[in-house]
């Protein structure tokens, strides 16, 4: 089998791909720049530019990330939640209040900026991350990556409408995922708020909230007037609590890529939500077919931070591209190992768009135009 391209294999390496071809060429070898290589040669090669060649399988890379703990290891985190529901019950509203509230006791005058995931501390001093992004994708695109972020999902619903059809969707996707539901009846404060038909709708669909003796916690609340809120957080660390989340934040990290971005002034930013284990400055990381050096973290107020532990949302700066939501991401001992691994990963991913590419005929693509 032909791993990478003698391209590939100079950039791995950090030499330029013509003296490769120049080293190739001493040693009575003809290889062209998109040439693949099957292992003895790339051997050979990097012998002749002082590399040994660690060639691993799909599965043993898959296990760097997910050495197992020893339970004494491991101490609590704080919980992810996401919250969901349909369109205008009022998401983005109870986020932003819950966001602002804490950004008020915490430092005056941040500026919020949109960041995917954001941690707030409660009343009660508890920690508490939220993933700011819609929730189909936090559950869809990530769970279908693989990528199990949530820990606990706040179901919105608004009391002055009823259950609606993405009520049931971000029930049924939360349920599915076996991520517990803490249901919040929101806009309270309207005149025509009537959070006892919601809870007899919601009932109709087999979840029964605790007041009415079933197992699921609900809470009215007011994204506006902010009634509630603090309950509503109240219920969810007691979730949390049941979960017995915990993570060992004394290993290299690993995590989840939330979003990523071009900024012109600072390059790749990259959110990660940090799972298990602490990212540092400094730190070389892989991310998706990306990696680099950790140039700069902040969380989302824009303070610089220098470590981040388990259930801790960041920014990064200093990666070399820009990895998709529901990336893994994982520190490397050594920047050699994060390129090597990247490298992989966009052959992989060059190679099956090619695939893609060859199965669209030229009288498909007329069929469809
Ligand atoms: P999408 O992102 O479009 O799915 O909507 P959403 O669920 O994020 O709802 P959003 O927070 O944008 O709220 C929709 C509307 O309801 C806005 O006009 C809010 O101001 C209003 N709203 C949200 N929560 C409350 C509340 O507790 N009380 C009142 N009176 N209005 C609310
Ligand atoms: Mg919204």
């Amino acid at each position: 089998t032909e791993f990478i391209s003698a391209n590939d294999l100079a950039s791995l390496m950090d030499v330029s791909v013509n003296e490769v071809i120049k080293v190739c060429l001493n040693m009575g070898m003809f290889v062209s720049i998109n040439q693949r290589l099957d292992a003895e040669a790339i051997t050979v090669i990097a012998d002749e530019f002082g590399y040994d060649i660690e060639f691993l399988s799909a599965e043993e890379e898959e296990t760097v990330a997910e050495i197992e703990d020893d339970e004494a290891d491991l101490q609590p985190r704080a919980p992810i939640v996401t919250i969901m529901g349909h369109v205008d019950h009022g998401k983005t509203s109870l986020l932003d209040y819950i966001r602002s509230a804490t950004v008020a006791k915490g430092e005056a005058g941040g500026i919020t900026q949109h960041i995917g995931a954001y941690d707030v501390m409660t009343k009660s001093d508890k920690r508490v991350t939220f993933l700011d992004t819609p929730g189909h994708e936090a559950f869809t695109a990530m769970r279908a990556r693989g990528a199990k972020v949530t820990d606990i999902a706040i179901i919105v619903v608004a009391a002055d409408d009823s259950v609606m059809p993405q009520t049931r969707e971000a029930i049924n996707h939360a349920q599915a995922a076996g991520v517990p539901i803490v249901i919040a009846l929101n806009k309270i404060d309207k005149p025509g708020a009537n959070p006892d038909k919601v809870r007899e709708e919601l009932s109709v669909m087999n979840i029964l909230v605790e007041e009415w003796g079933g197992k699921y916690q609900s809470q009215e609340v007011s994204a506006k007037t902010g009634a509630g809120i603090d309950d509503l957080l109240e219920k969810v660390l007691l979730e949390a609590e049941l979960l017995e989340l915990k993570a060992n934040p004394d290993r290299k990290a690993v995590g989840t890529v939330i979003e990523a971005s071009l900024d012109k002034g600072r390059g790749y930013v990259t959110t990660i939500l940090v799972q298990t284990g602490t990212m540092e400055v400094g730190d070389i990381v892989l991310a998706g077919p990306h990696f680099g050096r950790v140039k700069a973290m902040t969380d989302h107020r824009g303070k610089k931070m220098k470590k981040a532990g388990p259930a801790t949302p960041v920014q990064v700066l200093g990666l070399t591209g820009a990895p998709q939501a529901g990336d893994k991401i994982q520190v490397m001992e050594t920047e050699r190992e994060a390129r090597e691994l990247a490298t992989q990963r966009q052959q992989l991913a060059r190679e099956q768009s090619m695939r893609t590419k060859k199965h669209i005929t030229l009288d498909e693509i007329g069929r469809r135009l």
